[in-house]
């Protein structure tokens, strides 16, 4: 359990932001909820988004050594007993026999020792009715064709890791790549966890952004000290403050690691310090199960020195709905305005990130200028998604736009009919400057980043 942060909790009033602003809303609402699922909503889809497009650009875009994959969801059901999630992808599980209520064995709210006459469920608080912990597979299990029975049964990925090992000869042969390479892809992965929650921060369904990187068995340490100090810096990139983000080693390492550091960012309140991702030395340990499992070699052909070898694998493999967690925590703020008796939220995105580009606003609905700011929006369309607000006092739009996070306010106003010019106000200085209606889409894309 991470120790209370010095920052605020600001998680209540998330949730309520992202609801009211269309960014994320819980699943099947209607129907009460669906658990620990959620939906992105018009403007939580471009955020997530933006964000999986920065990841893409520097992983794959900007790199040679790096190829991209889209693996399916669904496998052959041998890559996850190769892969050890059969066997080992478990939680330890206790059930109330009172309340029916189900508690990870570790969940430090039980009190005593489950199992025992002392074992106290932390909801309905009766003693003695904590079962044993026994193990649970929190893979999804489903049938694939016609039939349920046990030989039709598949799983729903629980990481998109496997997808790339799997296709490893594939990409390498198509691409004729030399060690180290690597191959990434962005995927949907699902996890049946026992206590999900915080919102978008541990859901039973999510998307990974997980890249392996092939190298040459003798190698790993230094390739792994490289990725860990390049993601580290990506996560700077984003806006994440430096000074909520840290590194921590693993104590305990996974069935497939040889070393592995988790990047935790800083969520404030109780939940405090917690991973968002995870840079791991996997060494051989999946090719080399696939292997023995498919009877396919998964070897690397290392021409000049005509020798053959399974490669070891560094990973990176980082959530992408906890990284827009992380980016909304990171930006949320409540703030005075000088002058002003009311205050505002704001959403303090970096603006390469933020939903919206910019707000379109006439000053008023006459003389012109609605006709006018449709036509500046238009444009700015060509290049970026904007929003045509005219409805309201201008302070009013300016802080609908603040607190999902529009970095430019772009007003038409009474001069801009007479000389062409329209107001540029910035959302964090709150400064504004006059810029030429043709200038304008050049004048935003430089200071989008
Ligand atoms: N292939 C390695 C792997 O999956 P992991 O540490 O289990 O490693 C990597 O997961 C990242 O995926 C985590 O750092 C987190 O960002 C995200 N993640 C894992 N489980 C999640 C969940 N239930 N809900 C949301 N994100 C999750």
């Amino acid at each position: 359990m991470a120790s209370v942060s010095t920052y605020p909790d600001v998680m209540d009033k998330l949730v309520s932001l992202c609801k009211r602003r269309g960014l994320i809303f819980q699943s099947s609402e209607i129907y009460g909820g669906t658990g620990s699922v959620w939906d992105y909503g018009p403007l939580g889809v471009e955020l997530k988004k933006n964000l999986k497009d920065r990841w893409w650009h520097a992983m794959v875009r900007a790199r040679d050594d790096i190829e991209g994959l889209d693996a399916a969801i669904l496998m052959h059901p041998r890559v996850w007993e190769a892969s050890g999630h059969v066997a080992g992808f478990t939680d330890p599980l206790v059930d109330c026999r009172n309340c029916k209520r189900r508690f990870r064995a570790d969940d430090p709210t039980i009190k005593g020792t489950p199992g025992t006459p002392d074992g106290q469920c932390p909801v309905c608080g009766s003693k003695g009715t904590l079962s044993e912990p026994r193990l649970f597979n929190l893979m999804f299990k489903t049938f694939m064709g016609p039939v349920e029975e046990s030989a039709a049964i598949v799983y729903l990925r629980p990481e998109t890791a496997q997808g790339i090992f799997v296709n490893f000869l594939n990409v390498q042969q198509s691409t004729r790549q030399k060690i180290p390479f690597g191959i990434a892809q962005i995927g949907k992965a699902f996890r049946n966890e026992i206590t999900p929650g915080n919102f978008i921060f541990r859901t039973r369904e999510f998307e990974q952004m997980e890249m392996q990187y092939f190298v040459e068995p003798g190698t790993d340490e230094e390739h792994f000290e490289y990725w860990k100090a390049q993601r580290m810096e990506w996560h700077q990139s984003l806006g994440l403050a430096p000074e909520r983000l840290r590194y921590k080693p693993h104590e305990q390492l996974a069935h497939y690691a040889r070393a592995a550091a988790d990047i935790e960012f800083d969520f404030g309140g109780s939940l405090g310090f917690q991973e968002i991702e995870g840079v791991h030395n996997r060494s051989d340990f999946d090719l080399g199960r696939h292997q023995e499992y498919s009877g396919k070699k998964l070897e690397y052909f290392d021409q000049p020195n005509n020798r053959r070898f399974v490669p070891y694998v560094i990973e990176t493999s980082v959530g992408a709905d906890r990284t827009t967690l992380a980016l909304l925590v990171n930006a949320y703020r409540e703030e005075e305005v000088p002058g002003e008796s009311e205050g505002r939220t704001v959403l303090g995105l970096s603006p390469a990130l933020a939903p919206i580009k910019a707000g379109v606003f006439p000053l008023v609905k006459k003389d012109g200028m609605p006709e006018m700011a449709q036509r500046v929006a238009d444009e700015l369309r060509r290049s970026f998604a904007v929003f045509y607000d005219d409805g309201g006092a201008i302070g009013r739009r300016y802080r609908r736009q603040d607190e999902v996070g529009t970095p430019f306010g772009v007003t038409v106003d009474g001069q801009s009919t007479q000389d062409g010019t329209v107001t540029v106000r910035d959302r964090d200085t709150l400064q504004q400057v006059r810029v030429a209606a043709d200038q304008l889409r050049g004048y935003l894309a430089e200071r989008l980043g």
